[in-house]
């Protein structure tokens, strides 16, 4: 799979996103999903899926404590664009057992119970969300934060055993916004409000001016704990 991934990046590193969206419909076909967390980077690869592809096939994980304008702009993009949206939701009885011994708002109490909370609402919807695709598609940039810095454009995942394009790593967020604005993608609102990163409501805040992309998300821990276990990085 390593020369795979080798020769994917070299014929593809000179294509723009939207190109190599085309490529990996054309290579992967309806093996091909996209992760969406209704963030900026998901919207603008769920516009250039919309243009390149008439089988565009895109998840999200809802794991029941999304913030309402997540809503708002996934309604609005599942009626301007062709895709086919698909919703999963965390297993009703680890959610039930969690709140009940650990508390509703146990994440805050400590990274394990954080990590817990992530692995119920996240992981285990992903792993269903995966299940039969040959490749997932990502919004992951470089210039997100220091844990991203090294993501390439194709990579080996590992932890799912497919392979994983994130036809965004080498733009900068003002090229994100440039496209958004030209295109006129829906977006999220909580941009507006300063929110660099999409999460749960009760994990992540907007951002001061010159802080990390991420600094947001996860804001009382440290930055090395920052990844919620949907990227893991894999031996390519
Ligand atoms: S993460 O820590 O939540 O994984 P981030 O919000 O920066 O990080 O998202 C990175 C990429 O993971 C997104 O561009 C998207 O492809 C995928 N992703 C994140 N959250 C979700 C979600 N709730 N549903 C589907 N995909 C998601
Ligand atoms: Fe739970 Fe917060 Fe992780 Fe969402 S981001 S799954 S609420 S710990």
């Amino acid at each position: 799979m390593n020369d795979l991934v080798a020769k994917l990046n070299n014929e593809w590193q000179n294509l723009t996103p939207v190109e190599v969206l085309s490529q990996a419909v054309e290579l992967f076909g309806s093996g091909l999903t996209l992760a969406s967390s209704l963030g900026s980077e998901d919207q603008v690869l769920s516009h250039m899926l919309n243009k390149v592809s008439d089988i565009g096939d895109v998840f999200v994980l809802d794991t029941g404590r999304l913030n309402n304008e997540t809503y708002d702009v996934l309604s609005n993009s599942q009626k301007e664009f062709s895709l086919n949206y698909r919703i999963f939701y965390p297993e009703s009885q680890a959610i039930e057992s969690y709140v009940m011994t650990h508390g509703v708002n146990a994440f805050y109490d400590d990274v394990a119970l954080r990590k817990l909370c992530c692995e119920i609402r996240k992981v285990k919807p992903l792993q269903r969300a995966l299940s039969g695709y040959k490749a997932w598609i990502t919004g992951i940039r470089r210039a997100q934060s220091v844990t991203r810095m090294s993501a390439e454009l194709v990579e080996w995942d590992d932890a799912y055993q497919m392979i994983k394009v994130n036809p965004l790593v080498m733009w900068s967020k003002k090229q994100v916004w440039t496209y958004i604005k030209d295109h006129k993608v829906p977006y999220n609102a909580l941009h507006d409000l300063g929110f660099a990163s999409i999460g749960c409501a009760p994990c992540t805040r907007a951002i001061e001016a010159g802080e990390d992309e991420r600094a947001g998300r996860w804001w009382w821990e440290s930055p090395e704990h920052k990844e919620c276990g949907l990227h893991v990085k894999g031996s390519s």
